[in-house]
């Protein structure tokens, strides 16, 4: 049976983060670092942990909050799209995981990893199940134990990142000025051994040698990633406005992966934004990968600050690299 083509939109938000916390204190009592470096350079001041269990225990609870929030039940949702680099196991699939412990017992699902740009790649891949008319209820999660693949011992990387998930609802909506309008995602593969995780994967499977040379953490060339994350975003978000003519007053907020406090403050200047129209959490969570902007989304949305014709642009920077930059008008 043909089924009519619709926006996509999303109908309700959750989140959750861990209650443990490593504040920059932390790392000053062993390494040679400081609590004034940290904030000055990356903008951060904590960051959770997840002390027991892997990823899906945190999307579980960020998923309860999404759907209680809705008033719908884990049995109506048809699919659900996991967005990690940090996954329990490499299979089953999270996803698979997370259905079952959910009870999503109609859905089906699949994870998609796109560094700290999986989120938005998600939401582009399930904003088009929805438009097609295949599914009337998709869940996107962005979840991430970024601590499980930090090394503890190299001060240039463990201070950024941390642990947390966000989920979004996903459904069809009538009114067709609102909802997931637009997405521009890019991939330069060029940079890719600028940051990445060696072995664990197929090239290098994990054995002593990979263990004791420390290769199933994340290593980053910190300048040099962040010389093309500021433009990188800066760029993504140009082309949101330009695509979609949208003015500085046509945007309510910008919703930007959560790495740098200072790649963000010059993406919102390149945009002509005030701070007072960026979403920013940086300082209490740190990066947390794929579940920066569904937590921003949700956590702003908790607080009342999120309205119904907003305009909102989000926009990310990753290992790969991955990058780009999306639109909504928040539809309810
Ligand atoms: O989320 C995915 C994409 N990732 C990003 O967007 C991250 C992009 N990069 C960054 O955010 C920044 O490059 C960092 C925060 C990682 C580093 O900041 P930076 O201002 O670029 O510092 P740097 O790497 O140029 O290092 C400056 C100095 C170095 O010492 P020397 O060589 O000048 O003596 C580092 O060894 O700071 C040193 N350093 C530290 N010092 C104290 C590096 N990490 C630390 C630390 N504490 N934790």
């Amino acid at each position: 049976m043909m089924k009519s083509l619709k926006r996509a939109a999303i109908t309700s938000v959750g989140h959750y983060l861990p209650p443990d916390i490593y504040d920059n204190k932390f790392f000053e009592s062993y390494l040679d670092t400081s609590d004034q470096w940290i904030r000055e350079r990356t903008g951060i001041q904590e960051r959770r942990v997840l002390k027991q269990g892997g990823t899906s225990d945190m999307a579980v609870p960020a998923i309860e909050m999404c759907l209680n929030r809705r008033g719908i039940t884990a049995e109506e949702i048809e699919c659900i799209v996991v967005a990690t680099v940090t996954p329990d196991m490499l299979f089953p699939s999270t996803s698979s995981l997370i259905q079952g412990k959910i009870g999503a017992k109609n859905a089906w699902g699949f994870d998609l990893e796109a560094a700290c740009s999986s989120f938005l790649y998600a939401l582009n891949v399930a904003t088009r199940l929805i438009e097609s008319g295949a599914h009337t209820k998709v869940l996107v999660v962005g979840a991430d134990k970024m601590t499980a693949i930090t090394d503890y011992q190299d001060r240039n990387t463990c201070v950024l990142f941390g642990d947390g998930a966000g989920a979004v609802l996903l459904e069809p909506i009538e009114d067709e000025s609102l909802g997931l309008i637009d997405f521009d995602l890019k991939t330069d593969s060029t940079c890719g051994k600028f940051l990445y995780m060696p072995a664990g994967g197929s090239l290098l499977p994990p054995s002593i040698e990979t263990v004791t040379n420390r290769q199933h953490y994340v290593i980053q060339d910190g300048k040099t990633v962040f010389k093309s994350a500021v433009p990188g975003m800066a760029d993504a978000a140009e082309s949101m406005m330009r695509r979609n003519n949208l003015s500085p007053d046509d945007i309510r907020w910008l919703v930007p992966h959560q790495a740098n406090l200072r790649i963000i403050s010059a993406t919102a200047e390149r945009m002509g934004l005030p701070m007072e129209k960026v979403m920013v959490n940086i300082h209490k969570y740190g990066n947390t990968t794929s579940a920066t902007l569904p937590i921003c989304l949700s956590e702003w949305w908790e607080q009342g600050l999120l309205d119904k014709g907003d305009g909102v642009v989000l926009v990310t920077f990753g290992a790969g690299y991955t990058y780009g930059g999306g639109y909504i008008k928040w539809a309810y």
